[in-house]
């Protein structure tokens, strides 16, 4: 395992760490936590040099924090360094964010945790709920000893990402990056903005939600194949992020034992300014392979949901872009017609506010409909 420092604190972390928004659950639908399975996976992942843990208030339905603060039980707790977030979106007035600390500290079982991070700030939560006083909240928890630094997850275009950045001195940023995402969202240049500021940046979905490793097509695996080097995809994906000396830590969601395994080997010779000239040039290419592809782009974090209707927006999109990447859209039919025929969405739009990825999901939803009704 290689070790990183967050800038301008005394925190030095593992370059992987444990993402707890993807835990190993009983069914495919993300729920319940298997909890013998996930707390094996943790502690397994500690014990062979892992030390950075990151959950938040709504991962798994609320009991994603449960299950870290069982993991952590047994003296693991000392061994990591410990992140959860403030969910805005329950942020009322300014009296709630401590409520919800103390609540994730009560859940979590402990009397701080190590980053606090205000969770998937965009422009509309920047607006409404910084100005409640989301600073001082920050500096008032520090003094008390319940949170040691304070960081923010972020989920918006470029320009808000660097008004956020300037709003506080923040010691961390938690930013969506991966091969296809470069201009997405904070952006590679925002990123090294936000570390020219002594912040520390944490990666979250690297493998974008397991998108970069799963139905990889043949343009794609062609430009891999072609290296002298032969790594698996998810060595790839996190390869072209621990490059970055920028970047301290690298969150993988681990859904099985063999996913955190072969991370853990991966991670062992994760060396920023690793990439050679020739493997610079591999990334632009693979980007524009998938790019030439994907249609919708759903990472399938699910913020979408619930949804009133009961639309299972992040599987018909995932199924929809699987589709799109191997053209065999006659699979894609049947399973939606089995699977997500009955709910149908009257455009109410709930769904888009709170889409991290700004997606047309109405829109969406209706050309998917047709193009399955004509089938
Ligand atoms: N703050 C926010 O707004 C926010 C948003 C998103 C994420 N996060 C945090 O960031 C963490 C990381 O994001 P993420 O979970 O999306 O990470 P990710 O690494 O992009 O995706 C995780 C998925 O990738 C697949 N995977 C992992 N390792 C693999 C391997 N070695 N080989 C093949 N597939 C592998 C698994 O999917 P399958 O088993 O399904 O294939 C796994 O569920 C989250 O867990 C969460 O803690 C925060």
């Amino acid at each position: 395992m290689k070790y990183a420092k967050f800038p301008r604190t005394d925190i030095t972390v593992s370059r992987l760490g444990f993402g707890c928004m993807r835990l190993p659950t009983l069914d495919k639908e993300g729920h319940p936590i298997d909890r013998p399975e996930a707390i094996r996976c943790i502690r397994h992942a500690i014990d062979n040099g892992l030390s950075y843990v990151d959950t938040a208030y709504g991962y798994h339905g609320g009991d994603s924090e449960v299950l870290v603060g069982e993991a952590l039980a047994g003296g693991y707790r000392d061994k990591v360094t410990l992140t959860t977030k403030l969910p805005l979106w329950l942020v009322h007035e300014a009296a709630d964010m401590e409520k919800l600390l103390d609540e994730q500290l009560k859940r979590l079982k402990q009397d701080h945790v190590d980053f606090y991070l205000a969770h998937a700030v965009n422009n509309e939560r920047f607006e409404s709920v910084f100005p409640m006083g989301l600073g001082e909240f920050m500096d008032k928890m520090k003094q008390k000893g319940k949170i040691r630094y304070a960081g923010f997850s972020f989920h918006d275009d470029a320009e808000t990402f660097r008004k956020v950045v300037d709003y506080y001195d923040w010691n961390l940023a938690q930013v969506q990056m991966n091969i296809l995402d470069e201009f997405n969202q904070a952006t590679m240049k925002g990123i090294e903005y936000a570390a020219s500021k002594g912040i520390g940046i944490v990666i979250m979905e690297p493998l974008r939600g397991g998108a970069l490793t799963r139905n990889v097509p043949d343009t794609v695996k062609d430009l891999y194949a072609a290296m002298p080097v032969k790594r698996s995809f998810a060595d790839w994906a996190f390869r072209y992020l621990y490059d970055r000396p920028e970047i301290v830590t690298i969150l993988s969601g681990m859904s099985t034992f063999e996913q955190m395994e072969e991370n853990l080997r991966i991670f062992d010779s994760a060396e920023p300014n690793c990439l050679s000239p020739e493997e610079r040039e591999l990334y632009v290419n693979v980007r524009k392979a998938y790019e030439a592809r994907v249609k919708v782009g759903c990472t399938g974090c699910a913020y979408c949901q619930p949804c009133p209707k009961g639309v299972r927006i992040p599987e018909i999109f995932r199924a929809y872009d699987e589709a799109s990447v191997f053209d065999s859209f006659e699979g894609f039919y049947g399973r939606y017609k089995r699977n997500w025929a009955e709910n149908v969405c009257v455009k109410c739009g709930a769904c888009e506010k709170a889409c991290p990825q700004h997606i047309s999901i109405r829109n969406w939803l209706e050309t998917i409909r047709a193009e399955v009704d004509a089938h």
